[in-house]
């Protein structure tokens, strides 16, 4: 049998921007999810028992199975010969935001090469997830799978013409605590991505203009990171919030996390990935501050995890 994982992530500055050239920054999480691949003798079959929000797995039924076969022609396996069985658990909720589709595939993959004996280093693994990231995203930044392969927190800028992306790790005085709001919400990353592609070439003066601040909130976020200035890494968040909901990629239940969070004192809060609906992130240092923010979301009625950026083991 072959055994695989891939990290989940939040994104703390530029989902979306990154897709067309803006520079983001990105953090794995503490929860991964992990595939167990074995052949067979009869098909392709795939058990997902990942923890999910209502609807996720039906909603990403035919975009995983589809991101299985781009994996496995990545791999130079013809989808066809293949009759294996694939088990995807792990730690990480199937809840939208949160980069599952590419830790999945990153497992996936990883499972896949061992079960085969095929040898791949992480670069290969992560090149073959941004083509299992397609039938998800359409046209993804390559931002997940990155952060699903490699962990730990990033500086991440897409090449827009050919050759590699820039990746640099990050690194923090501490790990910092997060919470993260889950709205129950299954979005359409791919769909969320069109809209705002459509959108910005209808509207490209009032887009430009949003575009060259994210990319100057990336560029200040990653200072302040650095420097952990985390009051300063808050509010430039809360400001990324409010280019996203100008891009028209927020949802009134990510709007409403939003506001609990920094109610309850939380530095900043955003929403995370792709949108419309998914994940908040609010940056909450202390065990203390995550509590209070992490219960007040739940006595909402939402769902949350705590957990932690910049994390140097991950
Ligand atoms: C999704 O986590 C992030 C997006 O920017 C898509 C991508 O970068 O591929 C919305």
């Amino acid at each position: 049998m072959g055994k695989g994982s891939g990290f989940g992530k939040v994104i703390l500055f530029g989902e979306h921007f990154v897709v067309h050239g803006v520079p983001g920054i990105v953090s794995a999480i503490d929860a991964t999810n992990d595939a167990e691949v074995k052949k067979t003798a009869q098909g392709l079959t795939v058990k997902d028992i990942r923890k999910a929000a209502t609807g996720y797995a039906e909603e990403k039924r035919l975009q995983q199975l589809e991101s299985i076969d781009r994996i496995l022609r990545a791999m130079g396996i013809a989808p066809g010969t293949v009759s294996i069985d694939i088990l995807l658990g792990g730690t990480l909720p199937g809840f939208s935001g949160l980069g599952a589709s590419a830790a999945s595939s990153v497992a996936i993959t990883r499972g896949i090469a061992e079960e085969y004996g095929i040898k791949l280093t992480d670069e290969r693994v992560n090149e073959i997830a941004y083509e299992a990231e397609k039938a998800y995203a359409g046209t993804p930044s390559g931002i997940d799978n990155t952060a699903a392969t490699f962990g730990g927190l990033l500086w991440f800028k897409k090449n827009m013409t050919s050759g590699a992306n820039t990746v640099e790790k990050l690194h923090i005085r501490e790990p910092v605590e997060i919470v993260i709001g889950s709205t129950g919400v299954v979005a359409n990353t791919k769909a969320m991505v069109e809209g705002v592609a459509d959108r910005k070439r209808k509207n490209p003066e009032e887009y430009d203009a949003i575009f060259e601040q994210a990319e100057a909130l990336a560029l200040i976020g990653r200072k302040a990171l650095l420097a952990f200035d985390l009051k300063k890494v808050g509010e430039l968040m809360n400001d990324n919030h409010h280019l996203l909901r100008q891009i028209e990629v927020s949802h009134e239940k990510l709007d409403l996390l939003v506001d609990i969070a920094r109610k309850q004192g939380a530095y900043g809060a955003k929403l995370t990935g792709g949108g419309g609906g998914g994940c908040m992130v609010a940056l909450t240092p202390s065990l203390e501050l995550q509590g209070r923010v992490a219960k007040a979301i739940e006595n909402a009625g939402f769902e949350v995890l705590r957990t932690r950026i910049g994390v140097e083991k991950t």
